[in-house]
Formats: C-alpha cells, structure tokens, sequence
C-alpha cells in the first residue's frame, strides 16, 4: 500500500486517483476548488461518468480515498504524487504547462520525505525533464525527488473501466528506483507494463493519440471520396477491419474528432515538429480533413435548401460523443453559430450536455434565429423542416426511420454518425444524408416542398 495524492481531480486525476483507492491504495485528490472537493465529499463526481460516482462513494467510506484543498499536507505525507492537471491548447497549437508547473513548485516546497512525482497528464516530449529540473531548483527540504512519465490513455464515458483493464501501462523513468516505485503501484492491476525511458513514454502518448486522430481523419477522408464514387464507407470499413494488422476500432467515419484529447494532441505535436525544424505531414493533414469534416452537413444542407431562416431545425446531439457531459470541440459548437446566424430556429436534444451547452447558448432568440432544449428528441422533430444528428446517444438511435417521416414537416436527415441504413430511410420516405454513403432516393420534390412550406 502506497499514500498517494493526486494534483487535480478532472478526468485524468479523478479517475485515476478513485482506482488507485480500489486497488487498495491510500489515496489523497488535491484540489484548489473548495466546492468542488465539499461536493466530492457528499459522493458526488464532479464530472458525467460511467461507475465513477459509486466507486467514489464506496472508497471514501471506507478510509481509502480523501479530497482536500491542503496540498501542502497531502504532497509532506505522499510516497508517490501524481500530477493529473489539463494542458490545453494554446493559440498556436503548443500545451499550456502553467497548471503542472503551479503544482511542481507547490511539491517542490512542500515535500519532506523521499517521493516519486509521476506526471499523467499529456505533455510534449521533453517536459518532465524540465519539471524535475525545476522541482529541484525550488525544493526546501533536503530530500530526493525524482519525476516519472505515466501517460494516461483513458477515454472520456468508459474511463474507469478503461483505467482497471488497461491494455498496457507506460511508464517512463531514468532510475530504477522510479521504475520499481511505479511497478509496485500497479502490481495490484496484474495488467501489462510497459518500462521505457522518460521521452519515449511522453511520445507514446502522443504518437497513440495522433495514430487514432489520423485513422478516423483517413477514414474520412474515404468516405468523401466514396461518396464521389458511389461506394459505402461502412461496407468499406467492414471489409477493412477483417485485416488485424488494420483492426477493427476507429474505422467509423463521421463528422471528425472532437474532445479535449485528438484536436489539441494533433496540434502539439504538430507544434513540436516545427518547433525542432521538422514538418510533420501526416498530421497536419489529418488536422485538416477534420477541419473540413466538421461542418460538412451543414454544407450540404445549404447546397440542398433555399434559405435556413425560419426553419425549425431539430439538433440531435450536442456532445462530442456520447458517455460524456464534455462539449470541448464538438461538432455542434461549429455547426449551431452558422445556423443561428442564418435565422434557424434551433430545437436541441442532449441527455446530458444541455447545461454545459447552455453556458454558450442560453435559450431563447440568439443571432438571427432562436435556440430552445427539449427533454426528448420527438420534440425536436415534431414539425422540423430539417433534422441534423450530431452525436450517436442511445435516444437518437432509438427513434426508428418511420418516427421522423411522421413527425417532421419536411423528413429531411442528416446524419453526420451513420446511425441509420440507408435502404430503412428510403423506405420510410426520408430524405437523409449521412457521410460517405449514398444518399436515399425519395419520391417526390421534396426540396420544392421545403420552400413551399417555409
Ligand atoms: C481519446 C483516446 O481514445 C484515449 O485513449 C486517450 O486517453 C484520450 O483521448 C486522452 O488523451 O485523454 P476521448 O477523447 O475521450 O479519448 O474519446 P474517443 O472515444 O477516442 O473519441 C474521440 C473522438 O473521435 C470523438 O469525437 C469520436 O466521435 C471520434 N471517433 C472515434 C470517430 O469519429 N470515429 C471513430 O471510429 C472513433
């Protein structure tokens, strides 16, 4: 049993600091938001995510897992502390390190024992060795401390499962002293681990995430030619993943990565490249494929419609996937200010991200149209003269073709997720969209209807 505390309680901290308590650690989340570690206290997340909120709950009563704004305290009494803070994107595509850097001087004058200082949060290659240098610029007490990279590779909405059945933990050391610390720590696991030096944990992080980002930007790009050439991305996809040395996972063409992870971490090592005088294609083009996929129904929409304006447009979706509260570069973010500016009235359905989503878009008249949030998605169909789907949640695919022949004024889908077959919607009488595949053949001028009934 080791006495850990963790610097940050968002995805990264959070989570990791909840399963560290269940493998039976003594586990203190560091916080400066006072409200936000009273609220954790009373067993509620901070944060939508599957198993969390329980595991929490049980951790803390049973003296496994504390929250606390004294970091000094919790970084004296720590063996090992792992620094879970964001490092978001900077105008130029480069990390924001001041956050690690506020808790690397705060450890520096705190610690008085021996510790590891492990950094999970994403960071370009290098940066550990600068945070170590820096700890040790500032430390007061005479005592080692020593920084490790343990890159994290959780996904947003299965993050606690994703932490107890990792497919292989990174860890990066430069002692053996660091690397047995952290093999003790998650022997508890009995998952796979991976020991590599410091630079080349911080590029494993990087190299997955940017290898994902540009797989689905490739997909995509795919599936705008298929669409060219009347092929269908999803039969392509099946006949691709049979291949292992290809793989089955991250073939779903759509309308591009969003998150807090595969935008920012396409752009930082896009950065570092430049940085160290070397141009990094592959990258800089999945970077742009995802710029042009992002909006890409809504292109399509304008070429089939005479105006937006007036129009009741059904959002299905606002998050950037579904599992997750988080709206960082969602799809939806881009497409609803081009709609709002040519007068939509917006009708949104999220599960979960209205709040947050709610915080950009109050409800009411907005621009030259209107945005309103409905409970359930048949309210945002009902008399739609447009219906766009922006995140596959289980709602949305529950609503069977025949639902919005029936509801919508003017059955026009778009489906930037694929949900539907196109053959089911054809049938049903609906005119749809979606990305990569062909489009279904109604009867009738339903774009004169459209104009018609505006
Ligand atoms: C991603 C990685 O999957 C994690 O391994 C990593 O730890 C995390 O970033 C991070 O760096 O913290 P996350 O951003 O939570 O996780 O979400 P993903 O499930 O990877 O989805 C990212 C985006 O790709 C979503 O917008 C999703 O809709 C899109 N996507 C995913 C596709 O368009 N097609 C696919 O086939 C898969």
């Amino acid at each position: 049993m080791f006495k850990i505390a963790v610097a940050g309680t968002g995805y990264v901290g959070l989570v990791a600091g909840v399963c560290f308590a269940e493998v039976g650690h003594a586990v203190t989340c560091v916080d400066i938001d006072e409200n936000k570690i009273k609220l954790m206290e009373s067993g509620v997340s901070p944060i939508y995510e599957q198993d969390l909120e329980g595991l929490m709950q049980k951790n803390y009563a049973e003296g496994r897992l504390n929250y606390t704004t004294d970091y000094a305290k919790a970084y004296r009494e720590a063996d090992a502390i792992f620094i879970g803070v964001g490092t978001p994107e900077q105008p130029d595509g480069s990390a924001n390190l001041s956050y690690i850097a506020t808790v690397a001087r705060q450890i520096a004058e705190n610690v008085e024992k021996d510790c590891l200082v492990v950094v999970k949060s994403t960071v370009p290659v290098g940066t550990n060795d600068k945070v170590e240098q820096f700890i040790k610029d500032f430390l007061i007490n005479d005592v080692k401390v020593e920084v490790a990279s343990n890159p994290e590779f959780l996904a947003q909405g299965t993050a606690v499962h994703d932490t107890l059945h990792a497919a292989r933990i990174i860890i990066g050391t430069e002692s053996k002293w660091a690397e047995e610390v952290l093999m003790k720590i998650y022997e508890p696991f009995n998952l796979p681990i991976v020991s590599v030096n410091r630079r080349s944990a911080e590029m494993i992080k990087y190299a997955s995430n940017d290898f994902l980002a540009l797989k689905i930007s490739y997909m995509n790009d795919i599936a705008n030619l298929c669409e060219l050439v009347g092929a269908d991305i999803q039969d392509v996809a099946k006949g691709m993943s049979f291949d292992t040395r290809i793989g089955a996972k991250f073939l779903n063409a759509g309308i591009g990565y969003g998150g807090s992870c595969f935008p920012k971490d396409t752009k930082a090592l896009e950065y570092l490249a430049r940085q160290n005088g070397y141009e990094l294609k592959t990258i800089q083009a999945a970077i742009d494929v995802n710029k042009y996929q992002k909006t890409k129904l809504f292109k399509k929409a304008s070429d089939r419609l005479i105006t937006f304006n007036g129009l009741k447009v059904a959002v299905l979706g606002l998050t950037f996937k579904p599992g997750t509260d988080d709206l960082r570069e969602a799809p939806s973010l881009e497409n609803v200010p081009l709609l709002l500016e040519r007068g939509a009235n917006i009708f949104a359905f999220d599960p979960v991200g209205v709040e947050n989503f709610k915080k950009v878009y109050p409800e009411g008249k907005s621009g030259q149209g209107s945005i309103t949030y409905v409970e359930k998605v048949e309210e945002a169909l009902e008399g739609a003269h447009l219906c766009l789907i922006f995140t596959e949640w289980g709602e949305v695919k529950a609503i069977t073709p025949e639902v919005y022949k029936k509801l919508m004024r003017v059955p026009l889908v778009y489906d930037g997720r694929n949900i539907y077959d196109v053959k089911d919607m054809e049938n049903a009488g609906v005119e749809y969209y979606s990305i990569g595949r062909k489009s279904s053949e109604v009867s009738g001028n339903l774009a004169e209807v459209a104009a018609t009934r505006v």
